[in-house]
């Protein structure tokens, strides 16, 4: 008895030395962290790791679970499982898109360990040379061009072999990317006769769409293979990279799942006249949702994403001075770019009816062979589950654009992408038939949206309006990539495989129209918080990822980007992430 007690303590008192830790009891983290890091996504991990490589106290605070094992999440198909609405997703959706019908479309964010790395559609792009080097000119700061970045990019990433090990010669080029970084890569792992086809476009019409045999070179135009973060089959997130066993168990790190941020505040110490940052106040659901803080000794990092950045900084009195006052909320500092210059990409679904058996119809319809592929990936990480619902993209130009009126980063970047799928994808697909997808978007948009609170409460929804196509540039880029894909369809290839197309719209009204009713976002949130040159009148954080007018805050997420890259976001928010843990430790 006595000796068993003697064990229990112990054991105990090694558990709480063995701090460090993923916990959802509130009870078991300190008051006092060196940095807390508001979000446990994409970004926030890459911080957290980093600066816990150094000896610095760190918390994550996440308001959503820990889900790294759950299928939905692993299977890479099953990314379409993912979100929206799901216990994974925040469930927000836009206020009604003018240009669109009116519709309000659905805005899923990640809401897990790993933020929206565990539900994305793991496209690793990195942006091209011209999209990198503009962000130096667009901040004043060499430190973002694209020759600088490259050592981050090697931090980040780690390619590895595709789930089927087939030779990949020809599919990439391995001297451009990282072997030894944190988050896993791999080209797709299943391919079939419909991958054989996308591929043939590029030698039957190379004029238009050229094979290009590694798209996160320095150019990124033509048609390539899509890389994808994951590994054996398997998502490669923040939460299964970042922040994996060895990271985790870090005796200076702990992380709160469970802990919703609702705003921060500054010390009452300071003694700088500009108000210093360092208490986070949240909600714990554990603990009947009291309000909980903790104090940051050296800075709070804002990792909450696209959406919830700006969301925090408003309910904390950063914004727009008198749209705070309009809400009574007590303005701190007037930062009027917070929630400004929302940019995000529109696309839209091209479908054609096939004479196949082979498209993903034969297991979307059919719960058995999904059962028996299901285990099949359980067995052997084999078959077509250890892919995505795309293995190959292109990035293209608009023909005869007006220099002057060029949104692109230059001559060598996108305006618009396609996107192949070996069926129907994001919905169950229609009770008979087999189809091929070729989805259309708009990479360089040109408008400019906003996110907003609606109320003085944190835990109500706020208003998000990406304003999809509410320019004439918009409307015609994104028609014009719409007849790219119709281009891409009536390649030699297809002629006895296409049956016929799901639409019938012709003229440019009816494609316009077309358009209107089925453009969604491709979930690219970027800008809200951007970052401009330090004496710039605009923007919210300086090059150091520092919130202007203010101390010991910092926002490391694709809220700071200062343009939407022609790029999937993810890659370039890891590089973001790895260079802003640089900026950090630099400081302290
Ligand atoms: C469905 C979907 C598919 C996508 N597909 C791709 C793709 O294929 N390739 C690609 O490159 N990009 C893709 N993206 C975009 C890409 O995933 C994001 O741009 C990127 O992950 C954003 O990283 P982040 O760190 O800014 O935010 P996130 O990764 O979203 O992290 C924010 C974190 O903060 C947490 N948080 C938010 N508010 C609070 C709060 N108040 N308190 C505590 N925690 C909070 C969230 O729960 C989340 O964990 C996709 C996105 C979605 C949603
Ligand atoms: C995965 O997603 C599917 C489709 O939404 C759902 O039917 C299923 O219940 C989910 N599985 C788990 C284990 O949550
Ligand atoms: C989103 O909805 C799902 C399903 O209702 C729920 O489980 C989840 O908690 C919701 N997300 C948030 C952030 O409330
Ligand atoms: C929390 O506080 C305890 C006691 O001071 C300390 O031993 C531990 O290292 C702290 N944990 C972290 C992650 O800072
Ligand atoms: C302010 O100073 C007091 C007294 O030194 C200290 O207890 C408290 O933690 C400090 N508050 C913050 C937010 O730093
Ligand atoms: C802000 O406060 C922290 C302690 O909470 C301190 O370390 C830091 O030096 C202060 N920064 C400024 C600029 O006063
Ligand atoms: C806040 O800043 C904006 C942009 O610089 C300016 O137009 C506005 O007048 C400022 N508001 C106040 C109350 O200072
Ligand atoms: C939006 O971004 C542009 C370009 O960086 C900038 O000129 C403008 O001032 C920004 N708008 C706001 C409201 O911050
Ligand atoms: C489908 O292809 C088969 C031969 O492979 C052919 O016999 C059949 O007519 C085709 N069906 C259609 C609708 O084109
Ligand atoms: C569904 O899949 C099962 C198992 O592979 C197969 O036996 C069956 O024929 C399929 N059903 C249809 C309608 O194709
Ligand atoms: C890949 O997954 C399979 C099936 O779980 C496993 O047997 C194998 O060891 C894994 N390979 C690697 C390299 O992790
Ligand atoms: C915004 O607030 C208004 C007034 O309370 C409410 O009617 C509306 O539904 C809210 N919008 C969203 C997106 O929650
Ligand atoms: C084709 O156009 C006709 C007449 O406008 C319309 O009734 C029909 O639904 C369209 N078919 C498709 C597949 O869109």
């Amino acid at each position: 008895m006595l000796v068993h007690a003697f064990l229990s303590i112990a054991l105990a008192t090694l558990i709480r030395e063995s701090a460090g830790k993923i916990t959802a009891s509130v009870g078991e983290v300190n008051q006092t962290y060196d940095f807390v890091v508001v979000g446990g996504g994409t970004a926030g991990l890459v911080i957290a790791n980093r600066l816990t490589e150094e000896d610095f106290t760190v918390l994550v605070l996440e308001a959503g679970g820990d889900h790294s094992q759950d299928m939905n999440i692993t299977i890479p198909f099953f990314c379409q499982n993912a979100a929206p609405f799901t216990e994974y997703d925040w469930n927000y959706t836009t206020v009604p898109q003018n240009n669109l019908e009116n519709r309000e479309l659905v805005y899923p964010r990640g809401f897990l360990l790993g933020g929206s790395s565990s539900i994305n559609y793991m496209a690793y792009t990195r942006a091209s040379k011209e999209d990198w080097d503009l962000f130096e000119t667009e901040t004043g700061d060499g430190g973002w061009s694209w020759d600088a970045i490259q050592k981050y990019i090697f931090r980040n990433e780690k390619l590895t072999p595709p789930a089927d090990h087939r030779n990949v010669r020809g599919e990439i080029n391995p001297a451009i990317h990282g072997h030894h970084g944190v988050n896993k890569d791999s080209l797709p792992g299943f391919i079939d006769s419909f991958d054989t086809m996308v591929i043939q476009v590029s030698n039957e019409l190379p004029e238009i769409f050229p094979y290009n045999s590694d798209p996160n070179g320095p150019v990124n135009l033509g048609l390539g293979w899509d890389l994808g973060t994951m590994f054996n089959g398997s998502r490669s997130s923040s939460a299964t990279s970042y922040l994996a066993p060895q990271f985790a168990s870090r005796q200076n790190l702990d992380v709160l799942i469970g802990a919703r941020v609702t705003k921060i505040l500054p010390s009452p110490n300071s003694t700088d006249q500009r108000p210093n940052f360092s208490v986070v106040e949240f909600l714990h659901n554990g603990d009947d949702l009291s309000v909980q803080t903790v104090t940051a000794s050296k800075e709070i990092i804002l990792s909450a994403g696209s959406i919830n950045t700006p969301v925090i900084l408003l309910h904390s009195g950063i914004g727009d001075t008198s749209e705070l006052l309009a809400m009574n909320i007590t303005p701190i500092v007037n930062a009027s770019s917070v929630g400004k210059n929302l940019t995000d990409h529109p696309i839209v679904g091209n479908t054609w009816l096939v004479n196949s058996t082979e498209t993903y119809e034969r297991f979307t319809r059919n719960a058995t062979k999904l059962a028996e592929l299901v285990e099949e990936w359980n067995n052997s990480r084999t078959g077509p589950l250890v892919d995505t619902v795309v293995n190959q993209l292109a990035w293209l130009r608009l023909p005869d654009i007006d220099p002057a009126e060029d949104p692109s980063a230059g001559p060598d970047s996108a305006h618009f992408e396609l996107l192949f799928a070996n069926g129907v994808i994001l919905t169950a697909p229609p009770a008979e038939g087999n189809f091929m997808g070729i989805s259309a978007a708009l990479v360089t948009p040109t408008s400019r949206g906003t996110v907003t609170i609606n109320s003085t409460n944190p835990l109500d929804p706020p208003l998000i309006n990406p304003n999809f196509l509410d320019t004439k540039f918009d409307k015609n880029a994104m028609r014009s990539a719409v007849l790219a894909a119709r281009n891409f369809a009536a390649a030699p290839v297809f002629s006895d495989y296409i049956i016929s197309s799901t639409t019938n719209s012709t003229t440019d009204a009816e494609i316009d129209a077309y358009i209107q009713s089925m453009a969604e976002s491709v979930f690219h949130p970027v800008s809200t918080a951007k970052m401009s040159p330090a004496d710039a009148e605009y923007g919210v954080v300086d090059p150091d990822l520092k919130v202007k007018g203010v101390t010991g805050l910092r926002i490391v997420d694709a809220s700071v980007l200062p343009h939407i890259p022609a790029a999937h976001p993810q890659a370039v928010v890891y590089i973001f992430a790895e260079r802003g843990s640089d900026l950090i430790k630099e400081s302290w």
